[in-house]
């Protein structure tokens, strides 16, 4: 398992998932070669979760990082662990190209074709 997997797996066990019940880390590399994680936080108004990905942006930019790697997302519980529809987005706009999962490694852009982008515009 490469190293950014090994941390998405090491943050998953500080997920705050009581109900759901499926811990999910993330660890993302940034461009300087810095690693920064995220668990997802689960809320009893459910809608207010966050991601354990975009905790892990979150933490990136928080340390004044603001162009990504990849991003590696791992579940004890699920076999296969692709980034939701909300974070992809997310992941675009810091500029991740690979997300890495147990099961294999997706190219942001092939998950995301067509990302909605102003900056590139600009
Ligand atoms: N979850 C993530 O952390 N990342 C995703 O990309 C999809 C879903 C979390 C949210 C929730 O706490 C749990 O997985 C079950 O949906």
């Amino acid at each position: 398992m490469n190293e950014l997997l090994e941390k998405a797996k090491e943050i998953s066990r500080k997920a705050y998932c009581k109900y759901s019940g499926i811990p999910v880390g993330a660890a993302a590399l940034g461009v300087s070669g810095k690693i920064y994680t995220g668990c997802n936080v689960e809320n009893a108004s459910y809608g207010l979760t966050v991601c354990a990905e975009r905790n892990a942006v979150a933490a990136a930019v928080a340390a004044g990082e603001k162009k990504l790697k990849s991003v590696a997302i791992y579940s004890p519980k699920l076999k296969e662990c692709p980034p939701c529809g909300a974070c992809r987005q997310v992941l675009a706009e810091f500029g991740v190209k690979y997300v890495i999962t147990e099961e294999k490694t997706y190219k942001l852009s092939g998950l995301l074709p067509e990302a909605f982008c102003i900056l590139s515009k600009q």
